[in-house]
């Protein structure tokens, strides 16, 4: 870069002494208004057909927007036959108002209003520049020439509004290029305008700020909305808007601010679409007041749905890591996130909390519709609590502490060799063939427990009768043993019989919650002659068979070493 001081000027800063913003916070959801169909449209390298303006329509509708930029219809024929078709076949619910974005151009004004014959109800969205940069080179005007044609635009959109008086009208003026403008430039375009049009609390009007380009920090912005908001005039008659594109990358920061700085309303696209690097995205605001407690007023529950239908419409696929939206955004794949996601989702549920505050997960995925399965997906950066978590969520093992140790052993040894994810179906895959599969070694073929009492009529001892099948060279083991349960009953058996030694140190069982037929899972460790632990693990209809195939399990791992 060659880098030349000069070019590029840095923002004044508003200069707000008293300003009030930075104590307030957001309680309540703005308008929200969708722009998706018009400034969303205009930045889309294939721009919507007819069928895709619908599409994207109605899923606007049915989230519960409520007021719709549906278009420019004086700017193409597609925009005007769109709006045509929702008022003409009755696709305006009557809590909804299509807008409609106009230039100040006296056949632009027109035609608009021929596309709007019949709706009941509509916002008719004026704009003209106002920039330093607009009028200097584009317009070769003042500001007073500026105010002027603001002003005789809504004049004759005044006069064209009473040729249709059916229809409940509402203005909607935008400064463009507002954060190009001077202030009291700005304010004297939208006090003219405001004076024009004369609105009252009770049929108020719009008054629309936008980041045309975003050009400073998200702090000089809100001080501009404050500023502007404290100086329109018939304020109690003003709907405060803005619209804020994304250049600096602070679009959301920005609308949030400038909601504390007083805007009442907010111009966006779902997911962002929108010139350059966007306009902000509606979803992305609307979760953010949802996660503080706000409701935003939008149905967002089925998140991956909206998406679809937004990449559809857009023809644009969404970044994996898009706030709230992205496939990756409520997973982790680091081992101490796991592990902390993990203990904290149990914890969630088990105290049946209502407040959620569980680690790494600024919201619970179930409200978008997300599956509490895809908060852990394993890789070689993951650890044992995100591998047991899946096998536990997926396959229902819920493995003991050493357990998961050794077999997080198993996978990373895959993911260090794949260099790849490793999906449910493979860990399940590894752990079926490490601990559960009993193709090599020692196989249970039958077994049968007697159980003696004393006087008293408790039990005194177990002994079982067990065939063991060596599946290496196909021959068969018959023995007796005797403990006082059955897993000590059949070690004392099965190593007398081979005359091995192993200790058992560890047992622990439990049922199966996700199979289908009841089925008991049992984990046993054993201690080779050297002290070292082997993990084995059983399934089966009935528990003693599950323990006696963990014994043989840790038995043949003992074995292969
Ligand atoms: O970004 C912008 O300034 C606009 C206006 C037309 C509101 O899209
Ligand atoms: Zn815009």
């Amino acid at each position: 870069m060659a880098f030349i001081p000069e070019k590029y000027t840095q923002y004044t800063p508003v200069g707000l002494k008293d300003r009030t913003w930075p104590d307030k916070v957001i309680d309540a959801a703005p308008i929200w208004c969708a722009v998706d169909l018009r400034d969303g449209n205009q930045a889309l390298i294939n721009p919507m057909d007819l069928e895709r303006k619908m599409k994207m329509y109605q899923l606007l509708v049915d989230i519960g927007v409520k007021d719709i930029e549906i278009g420019f219809p004086s700017a193409s024929e597609i925009e005007f036959n769109f709006a045509r078709k929702i008022i003409e076949e009755n696709l305006v619910p009557d809590d909804v108002r299509p807008q409609v974005l106009v230039q100040a151009r006296e056949h632009l004004i027109r035609k608009t209003f021929e596309s709007l014959k019949g709706a009941k109800q509509a916002i008719v969205h004026m704009y003209n520049s106002t920039s330093v940069a607009q009028r200097r080179d584009v317009f070769k005007m003042d500001p007073k020439g500026i105010q002027q044609l603001a002003v005789d635009g809504i004049m004759l959109i005044k006069e064209l509004a009473q040729d249709y008086p059916k229809t409940d009208w509402t203005l909607q003026y935008s400064p463009e290029s507002f954060t190009g403008t001077e202030l009291e430039v700005a304010l004297d375009v939208c006090n003219a305008v405001i004076e024009t049009w004369g609105p009252t609390p009770d049929h108020k009007m719009i008054i629309n700020l936008p980041s045309t380009v975003e050009t400073s920090t998200p702090n000089i912005f809100a001080d501009q909305i404050e500023w502007m908001s404290r100086n329109l005039t018939q304020r109690d008659s003003i709907i405060l808007s803005v619209h804020t594109h994304n250049d600096r990358g602070t679009g959301i920061a920005s609308t949030e601010l400038a909601l504390m700085a007083g805007a009442e309303r907010v111009e966006g696209t779902l997911l962002g679409n929108g010139e350059r690097t966007g306009n902000a995205d509606i979803i992305n605001l609307a979760m953010n007041m949802y996660s503080q407690g706000v409701h935003p007023g939008l149905e967002l529950g089925n998140l991956a749905d909206i998406v679809k239908t937004v990449e559809e419409c857009n023809q644009i696929e969404t970044h994996v890591r898009h706030p709230y939206a992205g496939e990756l955004v409520f997973t982790a794949l680091s081992g101490s996130h796991q592990d902390a996601i993990k203990k904290g989702l149990e914890a969630h549920q088990k105290e049946a909390r209502n407040h959620w505050d569980v680690p790494y997960l600024p919201i619970d995925p179930t409200d978008v519709g997300r599956a509490y399965e895809t908060t852990i997906r394993i890789n070689s950066q993951s650890g044992k609590g995100g591998i047991a978590y899946v096998l536990e969520q997926e396959y229902g093992f819920k493995m003991p502490k050493a357990l998961q140790v050794e077999f997080s052993q198993v996978i990373q040894k895959i993911a260090d060799k794949t260099a790849k994810e490793i999906s449910s179906g493979q860990i399940w895959e590894a752990f079926e063939g490490e601990y559960l599969k009993q193709d090599k070694g020692y196989r249970l073929e039958s077994l049968k427990t007697d159980y003696f009492e004393n006087d008293e009529g408790e039990e005194e001892k177990i002994v079982v009768h067990a065939r063991v099948k060596n599946n290496d060279d196909d021959t068969a083991i018959e023995f007796d043993g005797e403990g006082n349960g059955p897993v000590s009953a059949f070690i004392n058996g099965f190593r007398k019989a081979l005359n091995v030694s192993f200790k058992l140190n560890n047992y622990e069982e439990h049922t199966l919650s996700n199979s289908s037929c009841a089925q008991a899972a049992a984990y046993v460790s054993l201690l080779n002659s050297d002290g070292k632990e082997f993990y084995g693990v059983g399934t089966d209809s009935n528990i003693v068979r599950a323990s006696v195939k963990a014994i043989l399990s840790a038995h043949n791992r003992i074995n292969k070493g």
